[in-house]
């Protein structure tokens, strides 16, 4: 592949939270980019699913099931990878913890909301720089993010606290890993229309994609009125963990439809 996404052919890439939602369009676009791909996700069903649907379409991809928390399966599914494949070298880190509480979160909650966005980032993380040389494999690694880690929002504290650390992993982790040149950086998008999406604006708020989109409270709020898909995201992911962007360390991407912008 040449242009933007050029050096991902034949590379192997990790995505965590893979099976579902912008992870399965991040493993579609790494694969038509050439890459084999290693999804890492604690859902069976949902990953065992995409991943027939990839293997029946040519695509070189592998499942491991799996919570980013636990870190005896996190090196389980490192050491798993086929021999005929080269070690994973790119990592995208998308599992999270979807809680979203005001000050009257437990401790269980919290633990709930940050554990799989900041404990287990650190794990997967960990353990991929574990398996690389000591310079010279041009690994990438881009972490999500989103709107909600550089904003307020009423009754997202767990949720906004957890995405706002990952901003601090993300530079803290480009400069710690700069020396053995792993480039490392996050994206920002805003509200993508997937499944969870889409089951929350019809059952909390009685609205369907484009009702929401033209709503000012929602859709609204985005400069380009309207919603990203899933692929609208895996795009720049693409682009981060390739060579297009080799000068490119320890920096967000807003990917908001200039949400942030105003
Ligand atoms: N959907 C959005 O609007 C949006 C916007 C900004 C950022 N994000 C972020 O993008 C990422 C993906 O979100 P999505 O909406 O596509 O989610 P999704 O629910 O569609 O998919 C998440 C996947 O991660 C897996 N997962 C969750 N916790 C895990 C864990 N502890 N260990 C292993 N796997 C785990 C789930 O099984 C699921 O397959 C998340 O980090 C989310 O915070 C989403």
């Amino acid at each position: 592949m040449t242009g933007l996404t050029r050096g991902l052919a034949g590379r192997t890439a990790m995505v965590t939270g893979g099976a579902q939602g912008i992870g399965a369009a991040v493993a579609e676009r790494l694969c038509a980019e050439g890459c084999r791909v290693l999804i890492y996700d604690k859902s069976a069903e949902h990953g065992r699913a995409a991943v027939d649907a990839w293997l029946a379409k040519g695509h070189e991809v592998r499942l491991a099931v799996g919570d980013v928390t636990d870190q005896a399966a996190v090196k389980a599914a490192f050491a798993d990878v086929p021999d005929e494949w080269e070690r994973p070298t790119l990592l995208v880190n998308l599992a999270a913890g979807f809680v979203f509480k005001g000050l009257e979160a437990t401790a269980e909650e919290w633990h709930a909301a940050l554990d799989p966005t900041i404990v287990g980032l650190s794990l997967v993380t960990r353990e991929f720089v574990a398996g690389l040389p000591e310079r010279g494999a041009d690994a990438a690694i881009v972490n999500m993010a989103s709107i909600s880690a550089h904003i307020a929002q009423s009754g997202y504290l767990t949720y906004n606290t957890g995405k706002a650390a990952v901003l601090g992993f993300t530079r803290c982790m480009a400069q710690d890993l700069a020396p053995q040149g792993i480039r490392v950086n996050s994206v920002s998008p805003g509200t993508v229309w997937n499944a969870n999406n889409e089951r929350f604006h019809h059952e909390a708020l009685g609205l369907d994609r484009a009702t929401a989109e033209s709503d000012p409270e929602h859709g609204g709020k985005f400069l380009l009125k309207r919603f990203a898909d899933p692929e609208e995201i895996a795009a720049p992911i693409a682009f981060l963990l390739s060579s297009g962007a080799s000068f490119i360390t320890g920096t967000d991407l807003p990917v908001d439809g200039g949400y942030l912008a105003v």
